[in-house]
C-alpha cells in the first residue's frame, strides 16, 4: 500500500536520546532528522562571536535575521553550518549550550526559529527534535513523541558522551548545568518544554533504545497508512 510521508516530532529534555532516535528512526523510513536545538545554539555562538548579550532580544534577532543556519542530516546526526561555516563541534561546547537556552526564552527569536523549521518540513518525510515541536512548530505532526527520562540517567549520559566519567569536577558540573537548563527550558513563558495534549510520552530511563524504536515503529506503521 501506499506510505504517506509523514511529520514527526520528538521532543523532550537533554539526555533523553531524542538525537539518537531521531537519526536511527530517519535512517530506517528514509526521513531526514532535523535538531532544532542546534539552531538556537548557532544562533548562540553567532552572539557569542559578536559581543551580544544574551538577554537582549532585539539584537538577538536582528543578529538571527542576518545569519544564514543550516541543518544538513547526516547519518549520525545534523551537521551545522553558520553562515558557511561548519560550527557542528564548536555548538556543542559549554558556552554555547548554555547560551542556547539563554536565547531560546525570547518570543522574537522563537518566531524567527519556529517559521524557519515549518518551512523545512513542508513536504513531510521529516523527523524534527527539540522542545516545542509538537506544541509550537508541528501542532498537526502525524505523530507527537515525548521522550522523557530521569534526570540523574539524563545526567550521566551527558557525563558519558563527555568524557567526563572520570573527572568529578567536570561530572558534577554537567549535572548541575543539565539541571539548571532543565528549569529554565521548562518555565519559560514562551513555549516552555511541555508535553503537547496529543504527544505519547515514552520513558527512556526505564526502555532501551531498541524498544523505544520499536515502539515507535509500531506508531508509524499505524498512522502512515494513505
Ligand atoms: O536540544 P538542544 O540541547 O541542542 O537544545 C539547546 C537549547 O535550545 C535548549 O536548552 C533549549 C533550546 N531549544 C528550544 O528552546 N526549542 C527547541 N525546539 C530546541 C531547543
Amino acid at each position: 500500500s501506499e506510505l504517506r510521508k509523514l511529520v514527526i516530532a520528538i521532543d523532550g529534555p537533554a539526555g533523553a536520546g531524542k538525537s539518537t532516535i531521531a537519526s536511527r528512526l530517519a535512517r530506517k523510513l528514509g526521513y531526514v532528522n532535523l535538531e532544532s536545538g542546534a539552531m538556537y545554539r548557532a544562533l548562540a555562538l553567532k552572539a557569542i562571536e559578536n559581543d551580544v548579550s544574551f538577554d537582549d532580544s532585539a539584537s538577538l534577532l536582528r543578529l538571527a535575521e542576518s545569519s544564514r543556519i543550516e541543518l544538513q542530516p547526516q547519518i549520525d546526526g545534523n551537521r551545522v553550518l553558520l553562515d558557511g561555516q561548519n560550527v557542528s563541534r564548536r555548538i556543542r561546547e559549554r558556552d554555547v549550550t548554555e547560551g542556547a537556552s539563554r536565547v531560546s526564552v525570547h518570543p522574537p527569536v522563537r518566531e524567527w526559529m519556529v517559521a524557519r523549521q515549518r518551512e523545512m518540513g513542508v513536504n513531510g518525510g521529516v523527523i524534527m527534535e527539540g522542545r516545542d515541536i509538537g506544541t509550537a512548530v508541528f501542532p498537526d505532526a502525524d505523530l507527537k513523541i515525548f521522550l522523557d527520562a530521569d534526570p540523574t540517567v539524563r545526567a550521566e549520559r551527558r557525563i558519558e558522551q563527555n568524557a567526563a566519567k572520570n573527572d568529578e569536577a567536570a561530572a558534577k558540573a554537567l549535572r548541575e548545568d543539565l539541571l539548571r537548563r532543565d528549569q529554565r527550558d521548562t518555565t519559560r513563558t514562551a513555549s516552555p518544554l511541555v508535553p503537547a495534549a496529543d504527544a505519547i510520552v515514552l520513558d527512556s530511563s526505564k526502555l532501551g533504545i531498541e524498544e523505544v524504536l520499536t515502539r515507535i515503529e509500531q506508531l508509524i506503521a499505524e498512522r502512515s497508512k494513505a
